[in-house]
């Protein structure tokens, strides 16, 4: 099993407090039956995690998991506030942030906490025109939850479709999460 949103990496953000509660989060994570972890720390305007930091700090982790002998393989990503079109736009272009794996098949979205991003839809077609399916953090614990299924109905999607909408929309939750993945 592959966790693809994780804030596993320490001294970046909210994230895991030290390296200890790291190795912690990866040992309860290695129990659960996850092999490898997308460490993801927030790329927002005020934790502007870039690409090589993240890196940096993964390759750190990764030696401190061997020594400790837990099984657990370690990549470097980003969870990436849609703080507005120039900003998504601007720090991707210059390789700011990481995407979920290294071919750039899929990057981490998160809305910011105020309000629905209107550019959000323009912004997902960007991305699939460059090869890459955004996916859509835990749109549930958004203020505007209620109305996010429909906004997601207007975000473009891949063949066969709803499923890349399902799985964008319920990644996180329960019920919904067995469903649709
Ligand atoms: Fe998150």
């Amino acid at each position: 099993m592959i966790d693809i949103h994780c804030h596993i990496l320490w001294g970046l953000d909210d994230g895991a407090a030290d390296m200890a509660e790291a190795l912690e989060m990866a040992r309860i994570a290695y129990a659960d039956g996850v092999r490898c972890i997308v460490a993801t720390p927030h790329f927002t305007n005020d934790w502007l995690n870039v690409r090589d930091v993240v890196e940096r700090k993964v390759r750190e982790l990764q030696r401190a998991l061997d020594e400790a002998g837990i099984a657990v393989t370690v990549r470097a990503g980003n969870e990436v506030r849609l703080e507005s079109e120039d900003f998504v736009t601007r720090h991707a272009e210059r390789e700011q942030f990481g995407y979920l794996d290294e071919g750039k098949r899929f990057v981490l979205l998160e809305q910011r906490w105020v309000e629905y991003e209107p550019a959000s839809s323009k912004l997902v077609k960007w991305f699939k025109g460059r090869g890459t399916t955004p996916i859509i953090a835990h749109p549930e614990r958004h203020a505007f939850s209620a109305t996010i299924r429909r906004c997601l109905r207007r975000l473009p999607t891949s063949a066969p479709g709803r499923k890349y909408r399902s799985t964008a929309c319920w990644a996180k939750t329960g019920k919904r999460r067995e469903r649709s993945l």
